[in-house]
């Protein structure tokens, strides 16, 4: 981390030849279990990682925004008065459409300078780690402090999900920007997305003896386009055929007549979103009541129901998931929109070696690439480097 703090010092002076007034940092985040419950107003339990992005900006005097990153060898320069989301693409979509979305609540762009702006980030893209969000994170809370718009976290987030939404075309939900502004030391966020309220759920990992293994499939997923819009899709006509709002209103009791009126694929999404809220919940009391070591069958279970009912997961994932269930791991699944990108795994310490050398030899044997296995550890959410 302190190396990719002063990296991202050093490299903003070389580009911009001058000194940044602050660095600012947001993680990645991974996905405990709620899944495709966001959009559908329901709950989720993600956490941040200890992978970052890291933004030094520095205000300009004039309305000129420029943006570099050590992963694209490319400047982008805008005017603030030719922001517009239609205009944005590739990368910097991400940093300059949440300087277009912060106008959209209440900064006044009119008003406000320009700026440098240079990206690092050691969370990799498009492993289903939300790459896109750490950037965002990172850029707003560094405009929110040098803009003084004093807006508080939740409102960032829904910056966020705005610019990933509109800016870059992602139709997706809040939890990626909440994990990642909200995250705390070994510890998930517990987000009712319908009302936005959040509650911090300890979860004791180190006490426990427990890992959390990241098993990055390498196949990549791009949510823009697609089966994610096609799941959401699917998901707001069930709900609209059950004369509801959001999935969030059906209950698991609801699901016998969810089955009469619906046709099968339909259902078998609805029911997907319905279970998995309930797991949450489940995950959440288990997790207070009789700790960590106890959440597996329900985080195997949540897998299930996306390989099955959701259909989002792909043969690389279930591979992973079923090799660390045969090897001593307490509990897996697939994380993230889906479609490939990484699974996790809960892993006593003293069986991490086993499992690793198991996915190892499980993915050689089928003929897929390797994976790219490594732990994590539940981290802080954004905040001010220096
Ligand atoms: C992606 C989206 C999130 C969420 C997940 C699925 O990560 O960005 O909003 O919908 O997929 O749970």
């Amino acid at each position: 981390m302190t190396d990719l703090r002063t990296g991202v010092r050093d490299d903003f002076a070389e580009v911009f030849d001058r000194e940044p007034d602050g660095v600012w940092s947001s993680p990645g985040r991974a996905n405990l279990i709620g899944e495709h419950t966001d959009y559908n107003e329901g709950f989720v339990l993600p956490f941040a990682i200890n992978r970052r992005t890291v933004a030094a900006l520095g205000l300009r005097e004039d309305r000129t925004i420029r943006v570099g990153s050590t992963f694209a060898d490319e400047l982008v320069e805008v005017d603030l008065d030719a922001l517009s989301p239609d205009a944005l693409q590739g990368w910097s979509a991400y940093p300059l459409g949440v300087a277009w979305a912060l106008g959209e609540f209440g900064a006044d762009l009119a008003a406000v300078p320009g700026f440098d702006l240079l990206l690092d980030s050691n969370v990799p893209v498009g492993a289903g780690l939300s790459s896109s969000a750490a950037i965002e994170g990172a850029t707003l809370l560094a405009l929110n402090d040098v803009w003084r718009l004093g807006l508080d976290r939740q409102t960032l987030a829904r910056v966020g999900q705005r610019a990933e939404n509109i800016a870059v075309g992602a139709p997706t939900g809040i939890m990626d920007q909440s994990a990642s502004l909200l995250g705390q030391e070994d510890a998930a966020v517990f987000l009712d997305c319908r009302t936005l309220v959040s509650e911090v759920v300890p979860l004791g990992l180190e006490a426990a003896g427990l890992e959390i293994l990241v098993m990055d499939t390498g196949v990549t997923h791009a949510h823009a386009t697609g089966g994610y819009k096609e799941r959401r899709a699917s998901c707001e006509a069930g709900a609209a055929a059950l004369g509801v709002e959001s999935l969030r209103d059906v209950s698991v009791d609801d699901l016998p007549r969810a089955r009469e009126i619906l046709d099968d694929v339909t259902f078998r999404r609805v029911r997907h979103v319905v279970t998995e809220n309930q797991r949450v919940l489940d995950t959440v009391r288990t997790l207070r009541e009789r700790g960590p070591r106890a959440i597996g069958e329900l985080l195997d279970a949540s897998h299930v129901s996306m390989r099955d009912d959701f259909e989002i997961s792909v043969p690389e994932l279930d591979l992973a998931v079923e090799t660390a269930q045969a090897n001593g791991a307490i509990g897996a699944r697939m994380t993230g929109g889906g479609f490939g990108g990484s699974a996790i795994a809960l892993v006593p310490t003293d069986a991490l070696s086993r499992v690793l050398v198991a996915l190892d030899g499980a993915f050689a044997e089928h003929g897929f690439g390797q994976p790219d296995l490594f732990t994590v550890r539940a981290s802080e959410g954004a905040r001010r480097e220096s």
